[in-house]
């Protein structure tokens, strides 16, 4: 029977330090909040006009088919998960085909928006795709630029002082070694929370739309008569064109999922959390993981976290967190690894691997 494996695995975070500190001299705002409600006491930023998500992207992604030992022309199919794309179409897919320097055209490329999810939505596809026989070097790429998209008046600080900058990359090949790859994934969205975490600008929306439940969704901004404009002037006046996030909604609903979906992945292949070597949250914020680790009655060394020097990468929370956890040490051969995630959608998943 065919599995997936994890082959090789990259990372990339910019140079560039910002710290709690540092957010304090634009927005109102304390070390002392970030990190009590968040658990982060920096994050990075990329290089404005030198990188952006693709090219942070293709420095994971290096890293990542290097580790695998094979050369860049055996990649056969790209999925590059992203909320901050360099542009609003094409996808980062294709920009890392061409920044990677891959010119054969077999290579397929694609973009996934599923946001804090996006890495394990990604995975799965992968999964899919590596156990049918279809490809045998998927790179699968999470990467975030968020830092040129936030408000950095004290009206976005919400939002602004959870985010961070950097990439992680995964190479994924099949395997027929018999307990090794991965054992399962799930996914599952729920669209009646699409709002509460969101950026709806630009968008085909005009301003306001009425969404199945026939209640009226209203932007604010309703000065369009003849077709639909994705940005008006009014959008960039009222500056309209930021995240937008409802924190305790957002942390009501992702306290329950991600244990559920954890448990659901583990009764699927008849295992229990005692079994988990490590868990790798994505790193949504600090007090989420915490919260979670409690509930499962997991112990310190069975939870990885690294929000505090990061902040939340999104879809690349995940993928840099596994990397780092590898590099240390702390993943064996053998160990039972799990992934979990939950975001904007809201979307939510989980994986479990064994190593
Ligand atoms: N600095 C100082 N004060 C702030 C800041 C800030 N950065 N942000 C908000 N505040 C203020 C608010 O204005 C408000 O002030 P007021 O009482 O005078 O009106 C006060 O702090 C409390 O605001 P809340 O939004 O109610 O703050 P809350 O205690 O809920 O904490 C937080 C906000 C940290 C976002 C919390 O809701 C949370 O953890 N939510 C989960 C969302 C999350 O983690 N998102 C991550 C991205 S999504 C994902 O990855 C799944």
């Amino acid at each position: 029977m065919l599995r997936t494996k994890i082959a090789g695995i990259g990372t990339y975070v910019p140079e560039k330090v910002v710290t709690n500190d540092d957010l304090t001299k634009v927005m109102d705002t304390s070390d002392e909040w970030i990190r009590e409600r968040t658990g982060i006491e920096e994050r990075h930023y990329g290089a404005k006009h030198q990188e952006t998500t693709t090219t942070m992207g293709c420095k994971a992604a290096e890293q990542a088919i290097e580790k695998a030992g094979i050369q860049k022309d055996e990649i056969d199919f790209i999925i590059f998960a992203t909320l901050s794309p360099d542009y609003y179409f094409p996808g980062c897919g294709v920009l890392l085909q061409r920044e990677l320097g891959i010119t054969k055209t077999e290579v397929g490329a694609l973009d996934i928006r599923n946001q804090c999810s996006g890495f394990i939505y990604g995975l799965s596809v992968a999964d899919q795709f590596i156990k049918s026989g279809m490809y045998k070097n998927v790179l699968l790429v999470g990467s975030e630029m968020h830092s040129m998209g936030l408000d950095y008046t004290t009206q976005g600080r919400n939002v602004t002082v959870i985010f961070g900058d950097g990439a992680g990359a995964v190479v994924l090949q099949p395997t027929k070694e018999e307990n090794k790859g991965i054992l399962t994934t799930h996914l599952h969205s729920d669209g009646t929370y699409a709002e509460k975490l969101a950026m709806i600008n630009p968008g085909s929306h005009g301003g306001y739309h009425f969404n199945k439940m026939g209640e009226e969704i209203d932007f604010g901004y309703p000065d369009i008569e003849l077709g639909g404009i994705f940005m008006t002037r009014r959008m960039l006046e009222a500056e309209m064109l930021y995240p937008n996030m409802e924190g305790q909604a957002v942390f009501k609903i992702a306290v329950q999922k991600f244990p559920e979906v954890i448990m659901e992945a583990l009764q699927a292949t008849g295992l229990s959390v005692k079994d988990i070597d490590m868990l790798i949250p994505h790193q949504a914020n600090l007090r989420i993981s915490q919260f979670v680790q409690k509930r499962l009655g997991l112990s310190d060394d069975q939870v990885w976290n690294n929000i505090q020097k990061y902040g939340n990468t999104t879809a690349a929370s995940i993928p840099i967190a596994l990397g780092e956890a590898h590099a240390s040490g702390a993943i064996k051969e053998g160990d039972l690894i799990c992934l979990a995630a939950f975001g904007s959608g809201f979307t939510w998943g989980s994986a479990l691997i064994r190593w």
